[in-house]
C-alpha cells in the first residue's frame, strides 16, 4: 500500500483546482497506458465544481468510461441523485458515448438486485476483477465514504464489489472497499470544519474502521486527500501532511 499523499489548500476553489489537476494526469496516463480511463464518481456537495471544470476542459471523451462510486435510491430526475447532479453540470455537456456512461439502476424493487446487475455491468466492462483509473470520494462528517455509513453491514462486505447501503434506514447502492481498494487512484475531497473531528479519527491510529468507514480505504495504487484548511486544522500537525 502506498503511504496517502495528504495535502491542504487555502480554500474550496484551491481544492478543486488542484482535484482537477491529479483527474486530468490520470486520465491522460490511463488513456495513453491503456486506451480508456474507468472513473468512479463521488455523490454528496463536494464534488460538483470539480465536475463543473471537468465540463470546460479539453479530455479524451470517447476514452472515458464513468461509473459512480454510490447512489441514492431515487430516479436520475430526483434532485437527490448522484447520477443527475454530474450530468446536469458535465455529463450532458461533453461527448462521453451514452454507453460509455454507467448508472447506478435505481428501478428495481429490491435494492439487493440493484447491486447485483450494477455489479455485473462491472465485471463485463471492466473484467472480471474491476480495477477503477480513479475513484472520486468524499467523506461526511460522521467518517463515512460512499454509502459506506457507521456500524453498518456494508463496511464489512468483503465477498462482492457492489452492495446496498443503509442510511438510517435508506437504502443506497455502493461499491464495497475491496473494489475501491484495487484501484490505481484514490482521491478524497473534503471541505468544511464540521469534518474535522471525523478527519481526526480517520488519520489516527487507533480509531474503529466500523465507527469511521473511511479507513477502511487502503488501495494499492495511489491515495490522495485533498482537504481545504476549514476541514484539514485539525490535521495540520500531523508528520505527513503537507500545507500547500
Ligand atoms: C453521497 C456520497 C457521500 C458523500 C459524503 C460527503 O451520496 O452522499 O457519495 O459519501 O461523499 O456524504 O458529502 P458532501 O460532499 O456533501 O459533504
Amino acid at each position: 500500500m502506498t503511504p496517502a499523499q495528504i495535502e491542504i489548500y487555502p480554500d474550496r476553489p484551491a481544492l478543486v483546482a488542484r482535484s482537477l489537476e491529479l483527474v486530468q494526469e490520470c486520465i491522460k496516463t490511463a488513456v495513453a497506458e491503456r486506451g480508456k480511463c474507468a472513473i468512479a464518481l463521488a455523490g454528496g456537495s463536494t464534488p460538483k465544481p470539480l465536475y463543473e471544470g471537468l465540463a470546460k476542459l479539453d479530455l479524451p471523451w470517447a476514452n472515458l468510461h464513468i461509473f459512480w462510486g454510490d447512489e441514492r435510491y431515487v430516479p436520475v430526475d430526483h434532485p437527490d441523485s448522484n447520477a443527475g447532479m454530474a450530468k446536469a453540470v458535465w455529463l450532458d455537456l461533453v461527448p462521453i458515448p451514452p454507453t460509455q456512461i454507467h448508472i447506478m439502476p435505481t428501478h428495481f424493487e429490491q435494492p439487493e438486485d440493484a447491486a447485483s446487475a450494477y455489479e455485473t455491468l462491472l465485471k463485463d466492462v471492466l473484467g472480471y476483477q474491476p480495477t477503477f483509473d480513479i475513484v472520486l470520494l468524499g467523506m461526511g462528517d460522521d467518517g463515512h465514504t460512499l454509502s459506506l455509513f457507521p456500524h453498518t453491514e456494508a463496511v464489512t462486505v468483503s465477498d462482492r464489489l457492489v452492495t446496498v447501503g443503509n442510511k438510517d434506514g435508506e437504502p443506497r447502492i455502493t461499491l464495497t472497499a475491496p473494489v475501491v481498494n484495487q484501484s490505481r487512484c484514490v482521491l478524497f475531497l473534503v471541505s468544511g470544519s464540521n469534518k474535522q473531528p471525523a478527519l481526526k479519527a480517520v488519520f489516527s491510529a487507533d480509531a474503529d474502521d466500523l465507527a469511521f468507514p473511511s479507513r477502511t480505504i487502503r488501495p494499492e495504487g495511489e491515495l490522495w486527500w485533498l482537504l481545504d484548511a476549514a476541514a484539514g486544522a485539525a490535521v495540520k500537525t500531523l508528520p505527513n501532511v503537507r500545507e500547500i
